[in-house]
């Protein structure tokens, strides 16, 4: 399956290489899109070598002569996945902005299921808002959301918000892949 993976700025991100590791030795094919503020936790070249593919950030949408990038991206996928999504761009989605290439990409999608794996901190999770974005996204593009898990967070704190493990991130992704074979 093709996926389009994209990453924003949550310490999480650094899990990512190991993750399309795992997608690409079972056959998916994984194009990568890199928030800004995420380029402190993951380096887009680790993100290439793992995926043979170049990794996009901002830039990329301005020098891509040969078409539009965001719009590329979003037709180019079987499914969208954005792991791990941050709730600044959890915020933005569901507000329907599109101010990156990441949200540029999820507004241009059609036809493709979106798949998104939040991770925060706790407090940022119990936030009322977090809930309704989450709703809007399920009602706007048929989001399917992997819930975070509960465990130590990086701030020390134990508590709901930490991104799924790598096995249930895999497992929905996967789920994509028999639908597409019925
Ligand atoms: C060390 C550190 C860890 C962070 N971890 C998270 C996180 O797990 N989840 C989150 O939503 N924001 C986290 N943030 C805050 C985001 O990086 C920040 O809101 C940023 O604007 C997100 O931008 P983006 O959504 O465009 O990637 C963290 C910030 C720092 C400095």
């Amino acid at each position: 399956m093709k996926i389009t993976l994209g990453i924003s700025g949550s310490i999480a991100a650094y899990r990512m290489p190991n993750l399309i590791s795992q997608m690409v030795k079972q056959g998916h094919e994984v194009k990568t899109i890199l928030t800004e503020p995420a380029r402190a936790f993951v380096t887009p070249q680790a993100l290439a070598v793992m995926s043979n593919h170049a990794c996009h950030t901002d830039a990329d949408e301005w020098h891509n002569q040969a078409g539009v990038l965001h719009i590329e991206l979003a037709r180019w996928c079987d499914l969208f996945l954005i792991a791990p999504l941050s709730a600044n761009t959890l915020a933005k989605l569901a507000a329907g902005m599109c101010d990156n290439l990441l949200t540029s990409a999820v507004r241009a999608l059609k036809e493709r299921p979106l798949l998104l794996a939040p991770a925060m901190n706790t407090a940022m999770w119990d936030n009322p808002f977090t809930a309704q974005h989450l709703d809007r996204l399920r009602r706007i593009y048929q989001a399917e959301i992997i819930p975070p898990v509960s465990k130590v967070l990086a701030d020390g704190e134990e508590g709901m918000g930490a991104l799924a493990e790598d096995a249930q991130i895999l497992a929905a992704v996967n789920r994509y892949e028999d639908l597409k074979s019925i």
